[in-house]
């Protein structure tokens, strides 16, 4: 099978609607993963819904070293994730979407990474662009052509979940540089680039994090802010693919440290 170079997380819908696309089963050593498969323009791009098809995996039971070593498998090198979120920045609302350019992990029980010592010995990954810059570089300069508004840079924190976080839990997040929150960015943007792949991901503000506005958080706009977003954000990154990245303008696939 020749290499797909291109892969969407979370995308799902586009090949629902408009794309030709077949379904396939990839091994991996940390399990099965079922990814979509559509043709863009002459090129392949694989779709991989990060909370599966029936969106029945919570996010901290997502099999992420599965997902992620698929796509490397099918020949992956660059990847664009959508991830819902909520807005600790006040200059974010509810409705806003945001690239993430940055982390910050209060995981607590995911494996977050493929390096696990023995004879492989022992690896570190640079964490100084763990969103490409170049990915990062094309979303702000594309975003425009396609009908939609970027807010602007967010530091994402990731949080164990599935619960929400209570208000003193997000008061400390706003200290530390926190912007948005969501559940899924780590280890998920982490194990890309253990593997030497690019990756980058827009964040849909769906609701205020805890404490942020009087009263209970508000969630009532989240399937209106997906359904109005989700089209044109995929078709912006189909747009991006089909302009031949190429990896010489950073350093993803060349992070790993060997001590
Ligand atoms: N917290 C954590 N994850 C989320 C939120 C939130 O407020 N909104 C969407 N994903």
């Amino acid at each position: 099978m020749q290499p797909i170079q291109y892969a969407i997380i979370g995308g799902t819908g586009v090949y629902d609607s408009s794309l030709s696309s077949y379904q396939k089963s990839v091994q991996t050593e940390y399990g099965g993963v079922e990814v979509e498969i559509a043709e863009v323009q002459g090129k392949q791009v694989v779709f991989l819904p990060r909370h599966g098809k029936q969106h029945g995996i919570p996010p901290h039971l997502i099999n992420y070293r599965a997902n992620i070593k698929a796509l490397h498998e099918l020949g992956v090198q660059q990847i664009f994730a959508t991830a819902a979120v909520g807005s600790l920045n006040p200059d974010y609302p509810t409705g806003s979407l945001v690239v993430i350019s940055d982390f910050i992990d209060t995981t607590k029980q995911r494996p977050l990474t493929f390096f696990e010592g023995g004879s492989a010995g022992v690896k570190h990954v640079n964490m100084d662009d763990p969103y490409c810059c170049n990915l990062r570089k094309q979303l702000l300069e594309t975003a425009k052509l396609h009908g939609l508004k970027l807010a602007g840079a967010a530091v994402y924190i990731c949080t164990e979940g599935p619960r929400f976080e209570t208000e003193a839990e997000i008061k400390i997040m706003r200290q530390w540089g926190a912007d948005v929150v969501g559940m899924t960015s780590v280890p998920e943007v982490i194990l890309a680039k253990e593997l030497g792949m690019c990756y980058a991901s827009v964040g849909f503000v769906v609701n205020m994090a805890t404490g942020m506005e009087s009263g209970a958080i508000q969630f009532d706009k989240i399937e209106e802010i997906l359904a109005s977003n989700k089209e044109k954000v995929n078709m912006m990154f189909l747009d991006i693919f089909s302009k031949i990245l190429n990896q010489q303008a950073c350093q993803c696939s060349d992070s790993i440290v060997s001590l």
